[in-house]
C-alpha cells in the first residue's frame, strides 16, 4: 500500500506538482502559472508553454519537498498526466516522471487529466474536505478553458461520458468575448469582475441546444452572436457598455450549464453534483448553481479553487487510488494528445 504520491501536471500552461496521501489529503502543492508568458499573443502559445515547463518543472519538485518536509524515501509512486493535452507540454512532465521513476526505483502511472478534474472534490486539507455526504454515484461538470463535459460516476474508474461541448469550451468563449473588449488573456475572470455592475438582461445572447433532450453543448454560437454585436457597436460603445455585455453573455453561458446539469440530474436520479475546472471559479456560476441546488435538493459540491483549475494534487489522487490497485504504466509510457478508448464510457458521443 503506497501512502505518499508525488504528482506531476504538465498537459497545458500550468506546471504544476503536488504530494498526495491515500485518502486524498494534500500534503503540499505547488504550480507555476503561465498566463503573463502568454497574454501578448492573446492565447496559449504551446511551444512557449512546453518551454516553460522544462523551466520550472524540476525547481518546483525541489520547492514541495523543501516545503512539506517530506524527503524521496516517503514517496511510493509518481503519478503523471499523459493524456489528453498539448504534445509538448505532456512531453516534459512524462519524461521527468519516468527519469524520476527509473532514480528512485517507484511505480509510475500514466493519469488521464480529466479524471483528475472529476475526482477533486475528494481532495482534502487542513482547511477543505468534501461533504460527508458526498460520494458515488455522482454527476461530474468539468468546465475550463479546454473542456466542457459531463460526466455520470457511478464507481470510481468507470466514468461515463454524458454529453460534452461539440465546439469550443465554456472558458474559451469567456477568453474570447474577453479578447473582443479588450481584456488581456484570459479573459475569463475579468469578464466576471467587469460583469458584476451589469444588467445579465440587457442583451440577449443565444442558448445553443439548451432545450435539446440530451447533453450536448455548443458555445460557438454564442461567441460569434458576441463577436457580431460588438462588431455592430462599435468598440468605444461596446467598452462603455461592457457590464451590461459582460453580464449577459455569462448569463447565456450559465444557464446553459446548469440547464444541462438539471436535465442529467432529472434523467440519473442522482443528487451528487460536482462542478470543477477554471470556469467554477465564475462568481454567477456559483451564486446561481448553489441557488439551483438549494430547489432541487441537490448536494452541490464545488471544490477550493486551487482544486478546480489544473492542478497536480487532482492527478496525484487519480494516480495514488490506481497505484494502490496494482495499476501502473511500463516505462515506454507516452503522451497522447487525446483520452483513449477505455478511459471513459461513451467516448465519441
Ligand atoms: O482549469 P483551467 O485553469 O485550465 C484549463 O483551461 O484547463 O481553466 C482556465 C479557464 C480559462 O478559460 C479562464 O478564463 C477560465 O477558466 N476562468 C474563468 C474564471 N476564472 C477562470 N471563466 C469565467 N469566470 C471566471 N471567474
Ligand atoms: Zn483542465
Amino acid at each position: 500500500m503506497i501512502s505518499l504520491c508525488l504528482a506531476i501536471e504538465t498537459s497545458c500552461d500550468d506546471t504544476s506538482v503536488a504530494l498526495v496521501g491515500a485518502d486524498g489529503f494534500v500534503h503540499s502543492l505547488v504550480s507555476a502559472n503561465q498566463d503573463l508568458a502568454h497574454a501578448p499573443f492573446g492565447g496559449i502559445v504551446p511551444e512557449i508553454a512546453g518551454r516553460n515547463h522544462s523551466l520550472h518543472l524540476l525547481p518546483l519538485i525541489e520547492q514541495i519537498f523543501k516545503k512539506s518536509g517530506k524527503t524521496w524515501k516517503d514517496v511510493g509512486g509518481i503519478a503523471v498526466t499523459n493524456r489528453p493535452g498539448l504534445i509538448g507540454s505532456l512531453i516534459v512532465g512524462v519524461v521527468t516522471a519516468k527519469s524520476l521513476a527509473q532514480v528512485h526505483k517507484l511505480k509510475l502511472i500514466g493519469v488521464n487529466h480529466l479524471e483528475g478534474h472529476i475526482l477533486a472534490p475528494f481532495l482534502r486539507d487542513a482547511d477543505y474536505s468534501p461533504s460527508f455526504s458526498f460520494d458515488e454515484p455522482f454527476l461530474a461538470l468539468a468546465v475550463s478553458g479546454g473542456h466542457t463535459s459531463l460526466y455520470q460516476v457511478d464507481e470510481l474508474e468507470k466514468y461515463q461520458i454524458l454529453g460534452a461541448t461539440l465546439d469550443d469550451a465554456a472558458g474559451e468563449a469567456f477568453d474570447k468575448f474577453g479578447k473582443m473588449l479588450g481584456f488581456e488573456f484570459p479573459g475569463g475572470v475579468k469578464v466576471d469582475r467587469t460583469a458584476r455592475s451589469g444588467n445579465p438582461k440587457a442583451f440577449d445572447f443565444p442558448r445553443s441546444m439548451i432545450k435539446e433532450d440530451n447533453f450536448l453543448m455548443s458555445f460557438s454560437g454564442l461567441k460569434a452572436s458576441g463577436q457580431r454585436m460588438i462588431e455592430s457597436m462599435g468598440l468605444e460603445k461596446a467598452k462603455a457598455q461592457a457590464p451590461d455585455l459582460c453580464a449577459s453573455f455569462q448569463e447565456a453561458i450559465v444557464d446553459i450549464l446548469i440547464a444541462k446539469l438539471d436535465r442529467a440530474v432529472v434523467q440519473t436520479g442522482i443528487q451528487n453534483v460536482v462542478i470543477t475546472g477554471g470556469v467554477s471559479a465564475n462568481s454567477r456560476l456559483r451564486e446561481q448553481s448553489e441557488k439551483w441546488a438549494k430547489r432541487k435538493h441537490v448536494n452541490l459540491q464545488i471544490p477550493p479553487l486551487e482544486y478546480c483549475t489544473d492542478n497536480a494534487a487532482m492527478i496525484g489522487y487519480a494516480g495514488i487510488l490506481r497505484l494502490n490497485k496494482n495499476q501502473s504504466s511500463p516505462l515506454s509510457l507516452g503522451p497522447a494528445p487525446h483520452s483513449l478508448a477505455h478511459d471513459f464510457i461513451g467516448e465519441g458521443l
